[in-house]
């Protein structure tokens, strides 16, 4: 092999481009001035990553606890409580839907079964063929007197009714 050449790497082996470098790095050292210490910065560190690659990987959580000096198991504990962060790739638009109790009543199910049928994602978690929608079911979102909430990436939507559905994935795609 000559010097310098690069072998294809194997799957699951290939090497990891660290998420904190130029741009990112630069915009994680404003972040950090805003804060008190770099543990409180975790959060907006995140989403750093989540922007920069879509998702958060176990690799990604070992970067972001190093370069803030935790835990990787502190992070993963912060990543797997919120379900605003992905721990694997989801769609090009993700899709929460409220289907707690006071949601329930009002019909959250049928909105997340139109959801699915309208997206053919299908499965909730799965992503649709098309890489476009993945949808979840989510607990409180705050409106439970506008029932059915969704977020929409970061739009929030209220009184979703499953009629509503088509024409809402129709906007988006
Ligand atoms: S229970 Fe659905 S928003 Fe609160």
């Amino acid at each position: 092999m000559s010097v310098g050449a690069h072998p294809t790497p194997q799957p699951g082996t290939e090497e990891y481009q660290p998420v904190f470098v130029g741009k990112a790095l630069e915009q994680l050292g404003e972040i950090l001035t805003r804060y008190p210490t770099r543990q409180a910065a975790l959060l907006p560190a995140l989403w750093l990553v989540q922007q920069a690659r879509g998702w958060i990987s176990d690799r990604n959580m070992a970067e972001v606890a190093e370069v803030l000096g935790l835990t990787p198991a502190y992070v993963k504990g912060v990543v797997t409580f919120y379900t605003m962060y992905h721990q694997h790739p989801v769609g090009r638009h993700f899709v929460q839907v409220c289907t707690t109790s006071p949601c329930n009543i009002c019909g959250a199910e049928a909105v997340v079964k139109a959801f699915l049928d309208a997206t053919g994602a299908k499965e909730l978690g799965a992503t649709s063929p098309d890489g476009k929608w993945t949808v979840i079911e989510v607990e409180c979102l705050g409106a439970c007197g506008f029932a059915t909430p969704v977020l929409i990436n970061d739009d929030f939507i209220e009184s979703v009714t499953p009629d509503k559905v088509s024409d809402l994935v129709r906007k988006y795609k």
